[in-house]
């Protein structure tokens, strides 16, 4: 049987037919690794976008990625199952958010007027609020209830665009009850469309029942919740809450190094509230990431560059705590250290929306929209020690990815308080439409 050429170069790629494209996006922010992963420094600015961006996606993965006419050339485009016009919008690696506790019960709104009067976050704590009021209500809480509550949280954060979540527990502070939080975790990263990655945080706060033992506590923590834990597979990560007041630096490293011994991967909070040496410890502790940062020490921060640890920002937190201060981001990019951004979402500082994440980034820490979106993509994967699979579109990662209903990145942080997002695509299938934004 005659066949043309044309026609035989189309049968020898039909077996790698697509099942989805995305074509004419106005802008496609590859995020290509080729420029470090992380990005530091002036390659936070580098995006590598292409115009007129195409993407094709077989499976869960990422196969073609270019423009539309070499899409158009490469493919027969009648034969794709799934074909989305990207015409005036912007495509993006799905949002990760690499620092969350979004396994709790009971809100906090009441704190709200308490700060409005001017109490601090740690007087709230110390008067039995904050952290402790939601470890009352948490311990009490059923597994399922959890699992419901934790659900709501994730739909949410998946219309705004965030397709991978790490997932603190900490609200919990007894062995029992700490496990029962990762296992509301393994339940939801069954069960939903997004990945978790779950982090054990008994070093959260002190709890009742050890008030002025917190020796006691932590070596509870270290003999008992962590071999526990590691030996039943329910967490990736340790944190700690290092600040005064609550783990001091000797119980921090106490805990990670045995975290370490454990199998468990090194991260801290620090210096968020006073300065206590944290950058110093998150570095020779060598934390894959360390949040908060606010009143870390240049000290700090040098040895965090040389150590490569990724600092997490919250700019969520100090907006909902009404402080003046924002972690250093431009000092931090000009030392070297790579940043991501999280939302922090807790009691005390709820928002599902990265987007609004980008925005206070750019407004009150001075990040271009080019920084804080690498920052909550690549960066954001490295925080994981995803990097080889997510926050990033290339051929062979997966198709985790946002269309948004802007022309360009610059909208993301300039447009704010509302969703943009158009669709979003999680290992290869669209899981989020919205039809308004068509
Ligand atoms: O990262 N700082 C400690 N932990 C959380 C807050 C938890 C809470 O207030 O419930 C944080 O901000
Ligand atoms: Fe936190």
């Amino acid at each position: 049987m005659f066949v043309t050429s044309t026609y035989r170069k189309k049968e020898m790629f039909s077996e790698e037919d697509p099942d989805l494209v995305i074509f004419h996006a106005n802008e496609l922010i590859t995020m290509s690794t080729r420029f470090g992963a992380p990005r530091i420094g002036e390659n936070m600015s580098e995006l590598a976008i292409i115009n007129d961006g195409a993407l094709a996606v077989k499976e869960d993965r990422i196969v073609f990625i270019g423009t539309t006419e070499e899409l158009m050339s490469k493919y027969e485009f009648g034969k794709i199952p799934t074909k989305l016009d990207a015409t005036n919008k912007l495509v993006t690696p799905g949002f990760i958010d690499p620092h969350t506790h979004i396994i709790f019960d009971g809100t906090r709104e009441n704190e709200l007027s308490m700060k409005l009067k001017g109490m601090t976050y740690l007087e709230i704590l110390h008067a039995g609020g904050g952290i402790l009021k939601t470890v009352r209500e948490t311990r009490q809480a059923p597994l399922e209830k959890l699992v419901r509550n934790g659900k709501k949280i994730l739909d949410r954060m998946m219309r705004y665009g965030t397709t991978t979540v790490e997932i603190k527990s900490g609200y919990g502070l007894t062995t029992e009850s700490e496990i029962k939080q990762l296992e509301a975790i393994q339940i939801l990263n069954e069960d939903h469309p997004l990945d978790l990655i779950p982090t054990f945080l008994g070093a959260h706060a002190i709890p009742p029942e050890f008030k002025d033992k917190a020796d006691k506590y932590v070596e509870l923590i270290i003999s008992d919740m962590i071999p526990k834990i590691a030996r039943e597979g329910l967490a990736e990560f340790c944190d700690v809450f290092c600040e005064r007041g609550i783990f001091s630096v000797k119980q921090t490293r106490k805990i990670l190094t045995t975290a370490i011994r454990y199998g468990l991967k090194p991260q801290i909070h620090i210096d968020e509230i006073v300065d206590t040496n944290g950058a110093l410890l998150a570095s020779e502790i060598r934390a894959i990431q360390a949040g908060h940062l606010l009143k870390s020490n240049d000290k700090g921060l040098k040895a965090m560059a040389d150590a490569e640890v990724i600092a997490t920002l919250l700019p969520g937190t100090p907006f909902c705590l009404m402080l003046d201060d924002y972690a250093p981001a431009r000092k931090m990019i000009q030392l070297g250290i790579p940043i991501a951004l999280a939302t922090d979402l807790n009691p005390n500082c709820w928002t599902e929306s990265m987007q609004m994440i980008i925005t206070l980034a750019c407004y009150h820490m001075n990040l271009s929209p080019a920084e804080a979106l690498a920052a909550a993509t690549i960066n954001s994967a490295c925080a994981i020690q995803r990097q080889d699979e997510i926050g990033s579109l290339e051929i062979g990662k997966k198709a985790d990815l946002i269309i948004f209903d802007v022309p360009n990145y610059n909208f993301l942080p300039y447009h704010f308080g509302v969703n943009l997002v158009s669709k979003v695509i999680k290992n290869g299938k669209v899981i989020v439409e919205n039809e308004l934004l068509d």
